[in-house]
């Protein structure tokens, strides 16, 4: 096969945006534009990608890393000059060319391939994938003659009245012959409505010089949405969300109601998993087979193992092992991590913790920064007391240990196996194995003396 190349333009500020973010880092499904159109490209396999960076060049090179080159284009001239910056990397190579940009984050890698495809059976020095769309205002138009053969490109702002009724749009992205493409980016000027080196310009050139244009259009106009403000930035996000949830509903998810859920890319989901309304599930989550996840969750970064239930709770970088159930209204902080068939009820929140095979904690209670075994009991309003305005300490309680309603667990303690904190009381010193403790004021009552208070009533 020939050589394959790909150009990602994303040196572009993105004024419309209104925003100090630069365009191609807005994020779709969690992920930035820039990496929705790399990870495509990457899935069809050519042989060298550059992108071209200018605004936030950094920011853009961390997100993406070693998998592309970069080229910096440093003043922001237009996408024909954009890709001229790729010219010491890849020109006077023999191949074939993709150009891209940074912000088209719907195309899937089948057009891609397709596109490339197209290109070859052809034989054409350049091919533009092309789109039919219910509102082209904003794009470049496909200007055909009158027997349907692609002329040229024109940019909106340079569209006669004529010319803006087209709803052919340019995509943005493009096959070219990689030395054509070159020869020809050196012949654009900037003689245009906004003054910019267009790269759309380069279909007429080509033509002018008797090469063949071809055109590419694709079925679904969805897939080519560019977003230069925030309104296609709603509208993506949208289309995406569509895309990821039919994908799970596919592999054997139930989502009660897709419209309300959202799952961000790159999120793994087990079959027979049930998602309510409601819900957000980001970043690197991993979610088992037969998990309920209840109206209105938010899990972030974590892992959820098979037959979990989770009710209306928060969970970030942690971890629930099988058979657990979360909530109503828990809050996992990082680094908890609840053990198989464990349980944390209403108002529980875990930092830095964990608790072990069966361990419960059901309601009102706050565990940070603890080591808890199986099968551990938690009353209700536990506080383990693990800060003191500077360090923070850990504390540790054993399997089968029983720690009563409202108990303060002072850090750093140790309570042994089977060890019994009474309930109110505020644990400072260890409690040894199969010991029980007190840590409270003992009771006195007083006879007839609430007879001196306003409240009695005779
Ligand atoms: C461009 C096309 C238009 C097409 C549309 C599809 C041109 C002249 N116009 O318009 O025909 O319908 O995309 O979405 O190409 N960029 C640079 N350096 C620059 C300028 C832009 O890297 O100097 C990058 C941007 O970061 C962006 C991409 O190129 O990722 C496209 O630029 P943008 O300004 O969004 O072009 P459009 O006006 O959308
Ligand atoms: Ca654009």
């Amino acid at each position: 096969m020939e050589n394959r190349f790909v150009i990602i333009l994303a040196a572009g500020k993105g004024t419309r945006m209104k925003s100090k973010l630069y365009k191609v880092l807005h994020k779709v499904a969690g992920k930035a534009m820039v990496d929705h159109v790399l990870t495509q490209v990457e899935n069809t396999r050519p042989d060298e990608i550059v992108t071209i960076v200018g605004h936030g060049a950094e920011a853009v090179k961390a997100t993406l890393g070693e998998r592309s080159k970069y080229a910096l284009q440093a003043e922001q001239l237009g996408t024909g000059h954009a890709v001229l910056q790729a010219k010491e990397l890849l020109a006077g190579k023999k191949g074939t060319t993709l150009v891209v940009s940074g912000d088209t984050p719907l195309l899937t890698w089948e057009t891609l391939s397709n596109l490339f495809e197209y290109h070859a059976t052809r034989q054409s020095s350049a091919t533009i994938l092309t789109a039919n769309a219910p509102d082209p205002f904003g794009y470049g138009r496909i200007i055909r003659d009158h027997i349907g053969i692609v002329e040229r490109i024109v940019e909106q702002k340079d569209a006669s009245a004529e010319e803006a009724r087209v709803t052919e749009i340019n995509t943005g992205t493009y096959v070219f012959d990689n030395e054509l493409l070159f020869d020809a980016l050196g012949k654009i000027d900037t003689n245009n409505a906004q003054g910019e080196y267009y790269l759309t310009d380069i279909i007429e050139i080509l033509k002018n010089e008797g090469q063949t244009v071809a055109a590419f259009q694709m079925d679904n106009f969805d897939e080519s949405l560019g977003v230069n403000d925030r309104i296609a930035l709603s509208e993506a996000n949208r289309i995406m969300r569509d895309r990821i949830n039919k994908y799970h509903m596919v592999q054997g998810v139930t989502l009660v109601d897709p419209a309300s859920t959202y799952i961000q890319y790159g999120v793994k989901i087990g079959s027979d998993t049930i998602i309510e309304p409601n819900v957000h599930i980001k970043g690197k989550t991993v979610i088992g087979s037969d998990v309920v996840i209840g109206a209105n969750s938010e899990i972030v970064d974590s892992t959820i193992e098979d037959n979990v239930k989770i009710r209306s709770s928060v969970i970030e970088e942690s971890i629930v092992r099988t058979g657990a159930d979360v909530g109503p209204m828990a809050h996992l902080r990082p680094l908890a991590e609840i053990g198989e068939n464990a349980h944390v009820g209403n108002f529980v929140e875990v930092k830095k913790a964990t608790l072990g095979k069966g361990t419960k904690a059901g309601h009102l209670t706050y565990i940070g920064n603890a080591e808890i075994g199986n099968e551990v009991n938690i009353g209700a309003g536990v506080i383990f007391v693990n800060y003191d305005g500077k360090n923070k300490y850990e504390s540790k309680v054993d399997d089968f240990a029983f720690i009563g309603s409202n108990a303060n667990i002072v850090s750093p303690v140790h309570v042994g196996k089977n060890g019994l904190v009474t309930a109110g009381s505020t644990i400072t010193e260890d409690v040894a194995e199969d010991a029980l403790a007190f840590g409270r004021a003992r009771q006195v009552n007083k006879e007839d003396r609430a007879k001196n208070y306003p409240h009695y009533k005779g």
